[in-house]
């Protein structure tokens, strides 16, 4: 079984979401399972010498996009054991970041084109393509409309994961009969139309084999107009196609075990836990305690991570009895009121505004909790390195938040968080009171921390689902379905 994952970035190449966490993990448990996993990304100029002198170029030929003629350069790389492809086109991708061009629709056009273009060129032809989000999304309706027929191409199966469906990829009309040489029947209301405009994500919805996202609990949501982002009429018609399967993280990269940037490496002695809280409250200049609870925020600061509920709160989350650390970088408005709070509460709050991934990693070992009030949440990656690292969720009941944390039962000792319902600053705010009362309470951390340490949110398990699926898709396709 062939599978080539379609994506715009994946660690360790570049990365600006979640998206290139997951891109940069599931395919070596796929490869585990058996599978013949490939990468193709484009080629940024963000993506370190240390691998691009590494690239050797693997395929080079002219590509027609609309009326243009474009030149497309295949490079390739092996790492960790995976092929990664990068697609070459320097007026394209020769720019700093991946994203926020004005035009991006022709970038990501130009992307699409060339993921399908190189198949006969790369020496590898997969049996499934694996798109995700927007930026990938193109590559079923260019399948159907220019490649089905092709017998070379014609065995091939499409998937689309959705891993925020926030991120639609809408353009004007004209861009997508320019880029992708489509017709009128393409662009209407029941096919790529999308609020006057025309949708990248939405053709891969509507295009392709089968439809993916990263949790259970979000594959529903999706299909509310809560959560829908307009398209949950669509999705709830297709929802015979459509399947949440929770994210892993790699569990040999995130090891509180072997974690090079930390001071004191361990896994379940609490002891060397406290042993990095004290390091990092040295570090983030807070003052030195190893009785009061340190909660942490690492996170794009973005509307979706629910920090209007802390900005609502900020007096009050300042009044209990606990420190804070804030990491990451976003809207300013978010930024400006973490700095404001560490100005006037220093001994309370530190905020780190930058990314940094060793501070980012003592943060997990060294913090007791870690908040995640999402509006909305995919899947969410921080939660689960928190625990992975013994630092509890604080989080709201959403999307794949809610099928990672359970929350804490003071009657029975079970759970391995804690958690709210509504998107509610005063709900959100008693959460956090009940969390930290219980931190000084004997026996809830143990409980806690034994709870934890059972769960198991490496890729293995889902690695397997996907594999199903691969499956299921190719012997549909052999039976001619
Ligand atoms: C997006 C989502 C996040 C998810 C990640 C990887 O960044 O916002 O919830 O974990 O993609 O799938």
């Amino acid at each position: 079984m062939k599978v080539l994952f379609a994506a715009s970035e994946a660690v360790p190449f570049v990365k600006t979401g979640g998206l290139a966490d997951v891109i940069g993990s599931l395919p070596k448990e796929l490869a585990k399972q058996g599978i013949d996993v490939r990468v193709i990304l484009p080629k940024y100029e963000d993506i370190p010498a240390r691998f691009t002198e590494q690239m050797e170029t693997v395929a080079s030929f002219t590509l027609q996009m609309g009326w243009r003629s474009l030149y497309c350069g295949i490079q390739k790389l092996e790492h960790d054991g995976i092929a990664f492809y990068f697609v070459d086109n320097e007026f394209y991708f020769r720019r700093k970041g991946c994203y926020g061009y004005g035009d991006d629709a022709e970038r990501f056009a130009f992307y699409c084109r060339a993921v399908l273009d190189a198949l006969p060129h790369i020496d590898y032809m997969p049996d499934l393509l694996h798109c995700h989000d927007w930026q990938a999304g193109m590559i079923p309706v260019l399948y159907r409309a220019h490649f089905s027929h092709q017998p070379l191409y014609s065995h091939l199966k499409t998937i689309v994961t959705i891993h925020n469906l926030k991120y639609q990829g809408v353009f004007g009309k004209e861009q997508f009969q320019d880029f992708f040489a489509l017709g009128e029947e393409h662009l209407h209301g029941y096919a790529l139309e999308m609020h006057g405009g025309a949708s990248f994500l939405k053709g891969g919805l509507l295009y392709s084999d089968y439809i993916t996202t990263v949790s259970p609990t979000y594959a529903e949501e999706i299909q509310t107009p809560y959560y829908g982002e307009h398209l949950d009429g669509l999705l709830r018609s297709q929802n015979g196609r459509l399947q949440g399967i929770l994210n892993g993280i790699d569990y040999e990269e995130f090891d509180p075990m072997t974690d090079p940037h930390l001071e004191f490496n361990y896994r379940d002695s609490y002891a060397k836990k406290q042993a990095n809280k004290l390091k990092l409250q040295e570090r983030l200049g807070l003052p030195v305690d190893k009785d009061v609870p340190l909660i942490a925020l690492v996170t794009r600061l973005v509307d979706q991570k629910g920090l209007a509920l802390i900005d609502r709160m900020i007096a009050e989350l300042m009044a209990l009895d606990a420190q804070w650390v804030v990491l990451g970088t976003g809207e300013p408005r978010f930024e400006e009121l973490f700095r404001w709070a560490a100005g006037m509460f220093p001994d309370k709050l530190s905020a780190q505004i930058l990314f940094d991934e060793a501070l980012a990693r003592q943060i997990y070992a060294g913090s007791d909790l870690f908040l995640m009030p999402s509006l909305f949440e995919p899947c969410g990656i921080g939660q689960l390195i928190a625990m992975r690292y013994r630092s509890v969720p604080i989080v709201r009941e959403t999307g794949g938040l809610r099928d990672t944390v359970t929350p804490y039962d003071e009657t029975t000792g079970e759970g391995t968080g804690f958690s709210f319902t509504n998107y509610n600053a005063h709900d959100m705010l008693f959460t956090i009171e009940r969390a930290v009362r219980l931190y000084r309470e004997p026996g809830v951390w143990t409980n806690l921390m034994n709870n934890i340490k059972k769960k198991d949110f490496s890729w293995r398990r889902s690695a397997q689902q996907y594999a199903d699926l691969y499956r299921q898709l190719a012997v549909a396709s052999e039976v001619g379905q």
